[in-house]
């Protein structure tokens, strides 16, 4: 969680640093803050150094800022979500030491701060905020006072570190450099011409630059605005070269959408035919992955491991595994899997889900997987992440940038990338896949349909946004759906809402259903129509109000309000009947004038336990 930003050049980096960390805002907003070093210009109570931190979302803080006529060339940023202490200027980042000489902003969270805090406070140091990271730049000034070298202070600082971090570090008495360095949290590095920018992820850079250095664990880089030097713990130096990237910096903007989540959503064919892309043609998608048919009829069984959306898209996932290969396939939220001590042996596969790429739960199940001898795949949207560099096989999903907290073409992507797995490995062992290739080729021209109708959805939402509490039922490969319809229902609009799978609300929750409780129920496998109409009729007779999404014909008495989508097979119709359901939860939450993009205690990349 928490996003940070630098910039070293040679001119003002007030406004980049700002620009910077409103596009990181979704990993935290809790809070922010600024500080510069070198012709800076400002507060000039600390000599050298001036710094804005405050309460509250980035554009407090850039009223602030330019209130205050912050300038300088070098800084560093930080938007926060708070873990230790709660939000407020004083615990907003970056922090500096007693003696106001080094700066730091920080993202992670350090395990054994009250221990580095305890020493410190015995040598002479003293603190200001309740946070973990305030040690940080204690523990280097103290380095520095031994040995006399800003680089050495922070290498042996970092040393004595437990836990996770990324780093940016400034020094007034070097004022035109900057230290950066990580351990299991994101930090990517942009060059430009005379200058270099920082922050937490790739996107937050596009604006300026498309070379991009991704920072491996446990490596130091020293930036000065004409150069940078990469070293390791032993202050060996390291060679790096950049990665061009080829996301564009207008992925990263609205277009005209009124909030990014809504242009997400409707981005969602583009990002699937490319998540597409040719994989499905011969054995590409193998080939792409450096898989072996013989490896994958070694397979025994599949793990697949993520979290919230992420995990909802595994559950889709194991359905078309487990009917296209017959591979016993198990899901599993990563925060559980990780300390169930679960079964897996080396013809275990485990599969791990993850937009961000960084999620601390998955990573760490990816690496127990690791430890345990499986073969892991991971599928994930973001280049050079920790979880991609990690596993032993990668896919990429093609969903571009998302910047809305709550997951949607990252879902769908996910999704798709699943489909194309099983039908890759069904192809590869032999096995038939039911012309699903063909299904999913046609899949974005069914969801473009289904976004038509975009007006009906609105005006359903109008009618059901004072609601308190409300239902999500499916059945078969529709559970899932009403899962993840039911999880970005709370997300955005914190409308307290279940998911059950339709078949059992009958063995308890249906106690809860009273008159006008909205109940949104997803219906695509005509084998288990008659089914699901009979729980839809259970729920009726209590006095729910239905709302059903369907590609089915179903007559009038089932439902109150009606949301089609086009005929789609039923394996993989999540893809499509999802979006209703995020439309839903959206317009809803606008009806509430809830802020979509950033919810409520939320931050995108959830990089702590
Ligand atoms: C989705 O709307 C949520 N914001 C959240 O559940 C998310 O999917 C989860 O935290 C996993 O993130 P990841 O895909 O980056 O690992």
């Amino acid at each position: 969680m928490c996003g940070i930003v630098g910039y070293v050049g040679k001119k003002d980096g007030v406004d980049i640093l700002l620009d910077g960390l409103s596009s990181l805002e979704y990993r935290g907003y809790d809070s922010a803050g600024i500080m510069t070093l070198n012709n800076t210009r400002g507060n000039n109570e600390l000599e050298g150094i001036s710094i804005c931190k405050t309460k509250g979302r980035v554009d407090n803080l850039a009223k602030n800022a330019k209130q205050m006529g912050i300038v300088g060339n070098v800084g560093i940023g930080h938007t926060r979500w708070a873990t230790h202490g709660e939000p407020s200027d004083v615990n907003s980042h970056p922090h500096l030491d007693s003696t106001n000489t080094i700066g730091v902003v920080h993202n992670g969270i350090i395990e054994n701060y009250l221990d580095l805090k305890d020493s410190l406070l015995k040598k002479g140091y003293h603190f200001l905020s309740q946070t973990d990271t305030e040690v940080i730049p204690n523990l280097i000034k103290d380095y520095c006072n031994q040995t006399g070298d800003f680089v050495d202070a922070t290498i042996k600082a970092t040393a004595e570190l437990k836990g996770s971090y990324a780093l940016a570090v400034v020094d007034k008495d070097n004022p035109d450099e900057m230290i950066v360095t990580k351990k299991d949290s994101p930090l990517v590095i942009g060059e430009g011409e005379g200058e270099f920018f920082i922050a937490s992820d790739i996107p937050a850079l596009l604006k300026h630059t498309n070379k991009v250095y991704i920072l491996e664990d446990n490596e130091f880089a020293k930036i000065t605005p004409d150069n940078i030097v990469f070293f390791d713990e032993a202050k060996k130096r390291i060679e790096k070269k950049y990665k061009e990237i080829d996301w564009s910096a207008e992925a990263a903007q609205k277009g005209g959408y009124e909030d990014f989540m809504l242009k997400e959503i409707f981005e969602q064919p583009t990002a699937i035919r490319k998540t597409i892309g040719n994989r499905l043609d011969k054995d590409n998608l193998i080939a792409e992955l450096g898989i072996t048919p013989e490896y994958i009829k070694s397979i025994e069984k599949i793990y697949i491991v993520a979290c919230g959306t992420a995990m909802n898209a595994g559950l889709s996932g194991r359905k078309i595994i487990e009917k296209l290969l017959k591979i016993p396939t198990e899901v599993d939220i990563a925060s559980e899997f990780r300390y169930r001590e679960p079964l897996i042996t080396e013809k275990t596969l485990v599969i791990t889900i993850s937009q961000s790429g960084e999620t601390a739960d998955t990573l760490a199940a990816l690496r127990l997987a690791k430890k345990s001898n499986a073969k892991t795949l991971t599928i994930t949207n973001t280049i050079g992440s920790t979880i991609s560099r990690e596993a032993d096989f990668v896919m990429y999903t093609q969903a571009g940038p998302e910047i809305a907290v709550a997951s949607t073409k990252a879902y769908n992507t996910q999704l798709v990338a699943m489909y194309c797995l099983a039908i890759a490995f069904a192809k590869a062992l032999n096995l038939d896949y039911n012309d699903l290739d063909k299904e999913l080729e046609s899949i974005s021209n069914k969801i473009e349909i289904a976004l038509q109708k975009v007006d009906n959805i609105k005006d359903i939402a109008k009618q059901m946004y004072n609601a308190h509490d409300m239902f999500f039922l499916g059945r078969g490969n529709d559970f899932p759906v009403a899962q993840e319809g039911s999880l970005k229902l709370k997300e955005i609009s914190y409308i307290h809402s279940e998911a059950y799978a339709a078949g059992e609300l009958k063995h308890g929750p249906i106690a809860l259903i009273e008159k006008d409780t909205f109940v949104v129920c997803i219906v695509t496998d005509n084998t288990l129509l008659d089914k699901s109409l009979s729980n839809i009729q259970e729920v009726k007779t209590r006095g729910a109000k239905v709302v059903l999404i369907t590609d089915q014909k179903v007559d009038k008495k089932y439902y109150d309000y009606l949301i089609e989508v086009p005929q789609c097979s039923s394996i993989i119709s999540p893809m499509l009947t999802v979006v209703p359901a995020q439309l839903l939860a959206y317009y809803i939450a606008k009806d509430k004038e809830l802020d979509v993009d950033k919810p409520r205690n939320l931050a995108k990349s959830v990089t702590v336990e």
